[in-house]
């Protein structure tokens, strides 16, 4: 068992405070097999090393948990389900997130807008609290992909923001609760994405993202029920804007704390005309997409994933009964000295120069098998997009972007993001670094 539980709630506290570096601890000490705890009788067996990555792919180990771990955010939706169900629905929504279908939605180009217009609105101001405003933006654009219009936007973030106490992990439940609101909050949620999936199924050819999903489907020709869509666009809420935002945000803290990035980054996007609306296009900025690799390595938004085995299985030689919940350790294989060379270092120049697409290992922060992030290919273009915007429009008004501080410790609840209260100004080129 990993070290320093404390009685009642075990791990929690380092889990919040330093999660990678008690699983590194741990894993230094134990070998890449360990139990951490939560209390309260909920235990996981850690996984690290190449192996986990088999976990991720292999049909022993089922997602269903999520279905009550998570359920009110995440329902029944697609994270949540095994086999032929989760195939048919993957089958059913995963056409408008590859490159062909970002490239033929109208999601690239609203993407590209709101980025451009908040980059312009920092360079003006002259500083920003970065997370805070990317999370705001993230969430818009996905809402308004949703068809919801920008009258209701603020609406439509409150009542999400409710929905996401439920991560809180308070589960008494009494008028005024943590839980009671988020209960509330989905029942708002889900009435007004019912009034949006009646609606576009009356509307054939709708080329909106949720057009796309309503009339999606599998090799079979088989589609997603109301119910089905609904728990997917909640879940895609909370995926198409969580993670991106905290990566957004450590791209704008990186290139604040090193000069060298930015001048390379500032050099590469110089001659461009215009922000990237294709992955096509998007591989033109090497450098930003490096960039964006380099980050989630360094700063994955999901640090572990979770699985439940479904019979007896063996890992790192020890068997495993069924019924075990284990937890795939992604921090382990991001900072895997035979995977990444220095890999404590953040360096873009490592995924430069290269003539084959990155390895499942290498990019296993997006997980892997059939779980594979739906969303990867929308996240690297946005945050390409985002970078390109940034670097364009900060270099034309003849500004850098500075930190007013050391580089802020990691948040890792519910996943890992920069504290709100990092602020970064805008500064003169000219200004001497601080
Ligand atoms: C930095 C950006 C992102 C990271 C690091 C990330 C990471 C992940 C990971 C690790 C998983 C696998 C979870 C598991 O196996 O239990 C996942 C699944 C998923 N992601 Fe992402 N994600 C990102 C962005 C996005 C975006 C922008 C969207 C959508 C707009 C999205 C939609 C999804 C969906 C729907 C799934 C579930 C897929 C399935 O279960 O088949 N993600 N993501």
């Amino acid at each position: 068992m990993a070290p320093g539980a404390f009685p009642l709630i075990g791990h929690l506290p380092a889990l919040y405070r330093d999660q990678p570096g008690l699983l590194a601890r741990s894993r230094a000490t134990l070998g890449p097999l360990f139990w951490v705890t939560l209390g309260r009788r909920t235990w996981f067996l850690v996984c690290g090393g190449a192996p986990a990555l088999d976990v991720l792919q292999s049909r022993a180990f089922s997602s269903l948990h999520f279905q009550k771990g998570a359920s009110l955010v995440v329902g029944r939706s697609v994270l949540a389900q095994d086999g032929e169900i989760h195939k048919r629905m993957r089958g059913a929504m995963h056409r408008p997130f590859l490159p062909r279908g970002l490239a033929a939605s109208s999601m690239a180009r609203l993407m590209s807008s709101a980025l451009v217009a908040l980059v312009e609105r920092w360079s003006s101001r002259g500083s920003a609290r970065v997370l805070s405003d990317v999370q705001e933006v993230a969430i818009a654009i996905i809402f308004r992909s949703l068809g919801i219009h920008d009258a209701d936007l603020s609406a439509w973030r409150i009542q999400y923001r409710e929905l996401l106490l439920s991560n809180l992990g308070i589960d008494v439940d009494i008028p005024g609760s943590p839980v009671r609101r988020a209960v509330r909050a989905r029942a708002w949620i889900d009435a007004e994405l019912r009034k949006l999936v009646t609606r576009v199924r009356e509307t054939p050819h709708d080329e909106s993202l949720l057009g796309s999903l309503a009339q999606g489907t599998d090799e079979e020709g088989h589609g997603l029920a109301d119910d089905e869509l609904i728990d997917n666009l909640r879940l895609l809420i909370l995926a198409g804007h969580e993670t991106i935002s905290a990566t957004m945000a450590w791209i704008v803290i990186t290139l604040a704390a090193r000069r060298d990035l930015w001048d390379t980054l500032r050099e590469e996007v110089t001659a461009a005309a215009e922000v990237p609306t294709t992955i096509e296009e998007a591989r033109r900025f090497p450098f930003a997409e490096a960039l964006f690799r380099e980050t989630i390595r360094m700063h994955p938004p999901f640090g572990v994933i979770t699985r439940v085995t479904k019979e007896e299985v063996v890992l790192h030689e020890r068997k495993v009964p069924a019924r075990t919940t284990v937890a795939v350790d992604l921090w382990s294989i991001g900072r895997d000295p035979t995977i990444f060379d220095r890999p404590d270092e953040l360096r873009p120049s490592r995924w430069l120069g290269r003539s084959v697409a990155p390895s499942p290992i290498e990019i296993a922060q997006f997980g892997a098998g059939g779980h594979f992030c739906l969303g990867y290919h929308l996240a690297w273009l946005e945050a390409v997009q985002f970078t390109v915007a940034f670097a364009k429009i900060m270099g034309r008004d003849g500004k850098r972007p500075a930190l007013t501080s050391s580089i802020p410790q990691p948040i890792f609840v519910p996943t890992e993001h920069p504290s709100p209260r990092v602020e970064i100004m805008f500064e003169p080129e000219t200004r001497p670094p601080r």
